[in-house]
C-alpha cells in the first residue's frame, strides 16, 4: 500500500455508488418518516445555509439542470434527484425530506420531521469534527441537531407518540469518504489505526441515535474512491487508484462487523449495510448492459475527463446524454446512476449490494 492514500485537497465527498437499471412509483410511505445524516451524496441543501466561503455548495447552473419539475440548483451535487431521493421514493415520499436548516429557516421543522423527516446531510462532512472541518456539518453535529428536533418534536407531540414514530423510522446514513479522501495516512498502521477511529465515532453515531430512539439504520458505505474522475485524472493512464480503492473496500469490511456487533448489542436494532462498491464494479466492467457511455468522465467539468477544471460550474462543458454518465461533476454520480444505485439497495436489480437485508425488507420490518 505505498503511497496511501491521496491527499485530494478539495476533494469534497463520496460518490455515490451502486448502479441498477429502471424506475419506481411513488406509492404510501411504508414508514412514517425518513432522517437522512451524512454528506454530499445526500445532502439536498443544508450547505446553501452555511456561511463560509469555502463551503462545497451546488446552488448555481449546471446543477440541477435535469431537477424534475423545476431544472433549478438545490444544493443537490447532481443533475437532478440524488440518491436520498431515490431512496425516499422507494419508502413512497416524493423525494428527500427538506434540509435541516432550510427547514429551520422557514420555521417548518416540526410539521415536516412529524409527517416526512428532515435531512442533516451536509456536503463535504465527515465522521470525524477535523474533515472539512469549518465547512461542513460533521456527523457529530448533525446527531445533535437530530437531538434538538427531537426535543421540538416531542414538545408538540409528546414522548410516547414521538418514540413510536421514531422506532418506525428509516434513518438514512452516508458518510466517510471525505474522512478517507482527506486523510494522510500512507502507511498500512496508519490506515488500520485511522479506521479504527472512524468505526470508533460512527459507531458512537450510531449508538447515540438508537438510545435517542431511532431502530432502522440503512447504511451507504463508501464507493470507489479512486475511481472517480477527480482521482483517474491523475494518472496519465486514467486508470482507478488502486490503493485507494483497497482502503475504501478494507473500510466498508470494517464497518460490516462493526454494525453486526452493534446489532448484538442493541435489542431490536435493524440495519442493512448496502457496498455501492460492489454496485458499480459490475457496471464499470460492462457499462454498456446499464445503458452507460462513460464511467470515468464528468459529464459536467473540463479538461481533460471532465476533472481539470475543480467542480460542475456555467462555465463547464456538458455532454450530450446525462444518463448515459455515471459521473456527473468530477466526484458525484449523475441523476442516472443515483437511480441504479437506489434500486440496487433495494435489491430490485440483478445486483446483490446489501447486508444482511435489502433496504426493502428493512423498511419493512416492524
Ligand atoms: C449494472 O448493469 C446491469 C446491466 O449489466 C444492470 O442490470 C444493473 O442494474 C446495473 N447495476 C448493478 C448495481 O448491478
Ligand atoms: C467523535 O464523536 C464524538 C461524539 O459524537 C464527538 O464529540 C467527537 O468530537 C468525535 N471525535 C472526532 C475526532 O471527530
Ligand atoms: C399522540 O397522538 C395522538 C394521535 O394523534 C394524539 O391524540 C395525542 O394527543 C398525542 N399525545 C400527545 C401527548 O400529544
Ligand atoms: C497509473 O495507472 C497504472 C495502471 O494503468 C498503474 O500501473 C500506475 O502505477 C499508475 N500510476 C500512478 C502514478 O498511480
Amino acid at each position: 500500500m505505498k503511497g496511501g492514500l491521496f491527499v485530494v485537497g478539495l476533494l469534497v465527498a463520496a460518490l455515490v455508488g451502486a448502479v441498477a437499471a429502471s424506475t419506481e412509483a411513488v406509492r404510501r410511505p411504508v414508514v412514517p418518516a425518513m432522517f437522512v445524516l451524512g454528506d454530499s451524496t445526500l445532502d439536498v441543501g443544508n450547505n446553501n445555509h452555511l456561511p463560509g466561503k469555502d463551503v462545497p455548495r451546488a446552488n448555481q447552473p449546471f446543477y440541477g439542470v435535469d431537477f424534475p419539475g423545476s431544472a433549478i440548483a438545490t444544493g443537490r451535487f447532481s443533475n437532478g434527484y440524488n440518491i436520498a431521493d431515490f431512496i425516499a421514493r422507494y419508502l413512497g415520499f416524493e423525494k428527500s425530506p427538506l434540509a435541516y436548516l432550510v427547514l429551520k429557516s422557514r420555521n417548518y421543522l416540526i410539521p415536516s420531521a412529524l409527517t416526512r423527516g428532515v435531512s442533516y446531510a451536509s456536503a463535504g462532512a465527515g465522521i470525524l469534527d477535523s474533515t472539512s472541518a469549518g465547512n461542513s456539518i460533521p456527523l457529530s453535529k448533525q446527531v445533535r441537531y437530530f437531538a434538538a428536533t427531537k426535543a421540538e418534536m416531542e414538545a408538540v407531540a409528546g414522548r410516547g407518540n414521538v418514540s413510536r414514530l421514531l422506532a418506525r423510522s428509516f434513518f438514512l446514513l452516508g458518510v466517510g469518504s471525505n474522512d478517507l479522501f482527506q486523510s494522510t495516512a500512507t502507511t498500512q498502521g496508519d490506515v488500520i489505526a485511522l479506521y479504527t477511529t472512524l468505526i470508533s465515532n460512527y459507531t458512537a453515531a450510531i449508538n447515540d441515535l438508537y438510545v435517542m430512539g431511532a431502530r432502522k439504520f440503512g447504511v451507504i458505505s463508501v464507493s470507489p474512491l479512486g475511481c472517480v474522475p477527480a482521482v483517474r485524472v491523475l494518472n496519465v493512464t486514467g486508470a482507478c487508484n488502486d490503493a485507494m480503492n483497497q482502503i475504501a473496500m478494507g473500510f466498508t469490511a470494517t464497518l460490516k462487523s462493526a454494525l453486526a456487533g452493534l446489532a448484538q448489542k442493541l435489542p431490536c436494532l435493524a440495519y442493512s449495510l448496502g457496498d455501492s462498491f460492489a454496485a458499480l464494479e459490475t457496471n464499470f466492467s460492462n457499462p454498456q448492459a446499464a445503458g452507460y457511455v462513460s464511467v470515468d468522465s464528468a459529464c459536467c467539468g473540463s479538461g481533460r475527463l471532465g476533472a481539470e477544471g475543480g467542480y460542475c460550474t456555467r462555465n463547464s462543458k456538458l455532454c450530450a446524454d446525462h444518463d448515459a454518465y455515471v459521473y456527473w461533476d468530477w466526484i458525484h454520480a449523475t441523476q442516472r446512476a443515483a437511480e441504479l444505485g437506489a434500486q440496487a439497495l433495494f435489491n430490485e436489480g440483478p445486483a446483490q449490494v446489501t447486508a444482511p437485508i435489502s433496504f426493502g425488507q428493512l423498511a419493512d420490518e416492524r
